[in-house]
Parts: structure tokens; sequence; C-alpha cells
């Protein structure tokens, strides 16, 4: 199978203003290295603001040579977080399966994954997966999503 096409969009006013804050991203991109089954040449901060996420989105969407987009962070009930609200409207099929996986394990390891409102799907034939923001919570989400090939198997079908 070729090299799953990965984009990153960190969510976050504070990383929007100084990259250096953007430690989600960062943390994604070398899990994915470590796999060996991803490339990811596309990474990009926006602030918590629905036209800037929604733009984003609909650019990787509409070029055609992204399999997977993976957000990091606005998923929570801050009244700033509004990456599920930017991302649900763009889903032409939902994949609750997904959501279902990352929350179920989780959960396993806090109870705070309930305060995350994580919405996945796809957009023509590129996989659109919501995570919240912080490192733990980003590596915890990542381990759900590759144990045993889900992602993997799932972009070998809609591609
Ligand atoms: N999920 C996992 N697996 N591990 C975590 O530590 N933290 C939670 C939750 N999901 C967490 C998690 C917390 S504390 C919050 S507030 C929400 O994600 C929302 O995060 P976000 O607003 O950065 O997206």
């Amino acid at each position: 199978m070729p090299e799953i096409r990965v984009a990153v969009l960190t969510v976050s006013d504070t990383a929007s203003a100084n990259s250096s804050a953007d430690k989600s991203g960062p943390a994604i991109r070398e899990i994915l290295g470590q796999t060996g089954s991803f490339s990811c040449n596309d990474h990009l901060i926006v602030a918590d603001d629905v036209q800037s996420i929604q733009s984003a989105i609909k650019d990787w969407c509409e070029r055609g040579d992204v399999d997977w987009i993976i957000t990091a962070g606005g998923t929570g009930f801050g009244m700033r977080d509004q990456t599920p609200e930017a991302i649900s409207p763009l889903l032409e099929r939902e994949a609750p399966g997904l959501v279902h996986l990352m929350m179920s394990a989780s959960l396993k390891q806090t109870p705070m994954a309930a305060l995350s409102r994580p919405v996945a799907g796809t957009v023509k034939r590129t996989l659109v997966v919501t995570l919240p923001g912080s490192v733990k919570a980003v590596k915890e989400n990542m381990d759900a999503l590759l144990s045993a090939g889900v992602v993997n198997h799932a972009i070998d079908l809609i591609r």
C-alpha cells in the first residue's frame, strides 16, 4: 500500500500567535514518523476560529492529495472551542465508529476524556479526525486510531 498522506491542523489561539507553543502538531508528526506508513507534508496552525478551520480543511480536501486530516485542539467545552462546529457541516459521511474508538480508549485513561467532543468522517476521499489538544491526549488517541491498522484500512477503502 502506498504511503498515507497526512495533513495536520493545530487549532489554538495561543499557538497561532506563537508557533513554538504548538506541541501537539509536532507530537502527531513524530508518531506518524515512527510508523513508516505515513507522510506529512502539510502542517498548519490556525486560531480557534470557524472560518480559518473550515478554509484549511476545504483547501486540503479539494486538493485531492491528502488522505487523512488530523486536527488537534478546540474540541472541549471552552467558549472558544469550536473545532467540531467548524468541521461537522463539512463532513459528507460521518464516522461515529472512529469517534467511539477514540472515546472508549480515552475513557480508559481518564474520565476527563468526556470533556472532548470529537467528530470524524469523510470529505470527498479524505478522512478527517479531530483530536483534543494536549500532547497526552494526542498520544492516547493516535494509539487508538493506529491500533490494528484501523485508519490504514479506512484509507484503503476510500482512495
Ligand atoms: N483524551 C485523552 N485520551 N486524554 C486526555 O488527557 N484530556 C481531556 C479531553 N480528552 C484528555 C482527553 C481534556 S482535560 C479536555 S478539556 C478535552 O479533551 C478537550 O481538549 P481540547 O479542548 O484541547 O480539544
